[in-house]
This record gives structure tokens, sequence and C-alpha cells, in this order.
């Protein structure tokens, strides 16, 4: 069976005490809720990556990295390696987020070295993609989809495909209050997993977690995971504060 994930994508936000502070407050809001079929992951800035997984220990959060270097070390001023994510004690690193396309050039080609090299570095995988509004005006977003998932993922063996969560992320939701429609998401996701199933067959495309991203918000968040391919939420701005994350969390 596949879980349910609520991930909080903090980007560039949070310094060291807000960072102690969040991960404290969800901690304590999540302590006496049955989250047994539900993960809770947190994805703060590389800097406090350390801190986060110290203070969430012995409970129930996760800690993520927003992104990593694909090389395994060298000379890349400014990056950080799958090593260095291990080493303090993260397991999971997000992928591919629109932003990371946009501002900073990754490409699906780049993004399957990524891929590879966190895989073989044995970390969890969140990886997002989603088309632009143009490319859903013009009818092509599963096009654009299907195209994302296929050149970044579908060199991968079975077995690896499984430690990846993907997050599909319109970019035209995300930070616009705009979100998608339960239904748009869910065709999306359907889309998602016929997909996963033509290339790897049924059983992998169902224990496959497809989180919906984009202007989640305590207010839409249980009419969206309510949808049956649906498997959770990759949250930006709600994921700030530990009164909306938490409610986000007890939408399923
Ligand atoms: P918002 O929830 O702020 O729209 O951001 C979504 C996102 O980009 C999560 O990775």
């Amino acid at each position: 069976m596949r879980k349910n994930i609520v991930a909080g994508n903090w980007k560039m936000n949070n310094d060291l005490k807000a960072t102690r502070k969040l991960v404290k407050q969800i901690r304590k809001s999540i302590k006496k809720s049955n989250l047994n079929t539900t993960r809770v992951i947190v994805a703060p800035t590389f800097v406090n990556l350390a801190t986060a997984v110290k203070r969430s220990k012995k409970s129930k959060v996760e800690v993520a990295a927003q992104n990593m270097h694909q090389a395994n070390s060298g000379a890349f001023t400014g990056e950080i390696s799958a090593e260095m994510l291990k080493s303090v004690g993260v397991k999971t690193v997000i992928l591919g987020h629109s932003e990371r396309r946009a501002y900073f050039n990754e490409t699906d080609a780049l993004l399957a070295e990524k891929v590879n090299t966190a895989l073989a570095h044995k970390l969890e995988i969140i990886f997002c993609f989603g088309e632009e509004l143009a490319d859903r005006k013009s009818g092509n977003e599963e096009a654009v989809v299907g195209s994302q998932i296929k050149n970044a993922l579908f060199h991968l063996g079975s077995d690896a495909f499984k430690k990846v969560i993907l997050a599909y992320e319109p970019v035209w939701a995300i930070g616009t209050g705009e979100t998608a429609s339960p239904e748009q998401a869910q065709d999306m996701h359907a889309f998602i997993r016929k997909t996963l199933a033509d290339k790897y067959g049924n059983e992998v495309a169902d224990s496959v977690s497809i989180l919906y991203g984009g202007s989640v918000k305590p207010g839409n968040a249980k009419e969206i995971f309510s949808k049956p391919d649906v498997d959770g939420g990759l949250i930006g701005g709600a994921a700030l504060n530990a009164k909306d994350f938490y409610a986000i969390i007890s939408a399923f």
C-alpha cells in the first residue's frame, strides 16, 4: 500500500531560530495524532538541515533537502553532495522543483543525473514536475508532464523507481493562490499513474505515491486529498505556519 505524505518545502525561508521553532511546533502538533498511514516531511534550507534532523529525533517528522548536486564530490563551489546530506541524517531529497528548473536551468537530462546520484547514495527522492500555464492553455499538459517523467526517470529499473515519490506541481498554481481543481489534479494523477503502469506494470504504479503541489491550503486540502490518485501534498507557503501545516496533515 502506498503511503500518504504531506511534505513542506520551506524554500528560502526560516533562519536557524525559526527552523527550531517550526520543527518543535510541528512535532508537538502531530504527537497526539494517529499518523499511522501518513508521513510528515519538512524540507528546510541546507544550513538548517542538521538542526532540523536533531530537533525531529524520536518524532514522526522526517527531514528532506531541497536540492543536491549530481557529482559525488569535487570542485563545485557552493554545492552540496548526496553524502553530505546523508552525513547529517537526511534521507530524502527534493529534485526537479519548478523553481530549480526555471531559475537555475535544471534540465531533464541534468535531473536524470541527479536522480542516479541520489539513488546510488540510497537517498529517497521527491521528484517534481508540472506544466506551465501556456502548456495547459494549449492542451499540452499531459504531453509536457509525460515527457518530464520519461526523460528524467524512465531509465530506472522497477526497484529503483519504487524509491521515487512523484510531486505534480503545475507551475501556474505555485504561490499564486490559484490551485488546480480537485478534478484537474485527479485527472493528471490518473494520467501519471497510467504512464507508470504502461512502463513498469500495475504493481509499481500502484505503489508509487503521487503528491499534488500548488497553493494547497487548509481550506482546499481535504477535497484534493480525497481524490483516489492523490496521495498527499507538497506544500509551500502554508507549510511555514505550524497551524496551517497541521490542518493540511489532518485533512487525511
Ligand atoms: P505553494 O504551496 O506556496 O503554492 O508552493 C508549492 C510548492 O512549490 C511546493 O514545492
